[in-house]
């Protein structure tokens, strides 16, 4: 129950999977309310610090997530075979832009040679500017990747609902609870 089997997800990839959505999802949200404060907003340093303390947070928790989605064997397709691959195709992707997003999010922040802080606990080093106007360019980045991030994770949700609501299999349950053969199925 804790690991996978080859019918479901187990507690740990489940886990794992809802932490990282919500944070993800309140990442997106900061981001686009924090851009927009005013120099004389109570937030206007605290939020950038904010995002990017649980950014550094989130690439550890995404990198833990890719160990343990590689130390265990993944769950069956369900559906036919093209929403099969593109249902891979797109969780290749949701990874693809994080990775994109951490990148881009660290190069814009340590362009002026400031490491990141996480929470004040420790800092990031800088490894200062590496290319010509790093700052403006991995802002645009960042910007765009986010939007279409969040784009490919409401076509994902939109998936895992219409299995569970259309087809009716147990493509969402197992993401929810770990299915057990012999008890759930029987
Ligand atoms: C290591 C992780 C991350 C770091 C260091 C980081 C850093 C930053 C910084 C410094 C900005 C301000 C850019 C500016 O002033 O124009 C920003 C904006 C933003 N970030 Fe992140 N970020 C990270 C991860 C994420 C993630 C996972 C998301 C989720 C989708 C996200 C979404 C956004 C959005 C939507 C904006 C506003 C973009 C705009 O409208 O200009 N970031 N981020
Ligand atoms: C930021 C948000 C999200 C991200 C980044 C994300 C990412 C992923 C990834 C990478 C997988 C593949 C399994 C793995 O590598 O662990 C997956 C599976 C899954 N996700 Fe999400 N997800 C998000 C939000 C959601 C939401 C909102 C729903 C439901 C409404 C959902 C439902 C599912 C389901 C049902 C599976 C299993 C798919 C299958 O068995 O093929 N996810 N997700």
């Amino acid at each position: 129950m804790f690991k996978n089997s080859h019918l479901s997800y187990g507690w740990l990839a489940i886990a794992l999977h809802w932490l990282s959505a919500i944070v993800i999802i309140g990442m997106f949200i900061l981001g686009l309310w924090m851009v927009d404060l005013d120099f004389y907003n109570a937030w206007y340093k605290d939020a950038p610090h904010y995002h990017k303390s649980v950014g550094i947070l989130l690439a550890l928790l995404i990198a833990i997530r890719l160990v343990a989605k590689l130390m265990q064997i993944s769950p069956q397709g369900v559906g036919k075979r093209w929403e099969q691959k593109t249902a891979k195709l797109v969780h290749l992707l949701l990874y693809l832009g994080l990775f994109s997003l951490f990148i881009s999010g660290y190069l814009i922040s340590t362009a002026d040679d400031r490491g990141i802080d996480i929470f004040n606990w420790a800092t990031v080093p800088s490894l200062g500017e590496l290319f010509a106007n790093q700052e403006d360019l991995a802002g645009e980045i960042h910007e765009w990747v986010a939007y279409s991030l969040i784009a490919l994770v409401s076509l994902h949700a939109l998936a895992a609902l219409k299995h569970h609501f259309i087809d009716k299999d147990l493509t969402l349950k197992r993401m929810i609870k770990p299915i057990n053969q012999k008890k759930d199925l029987s």
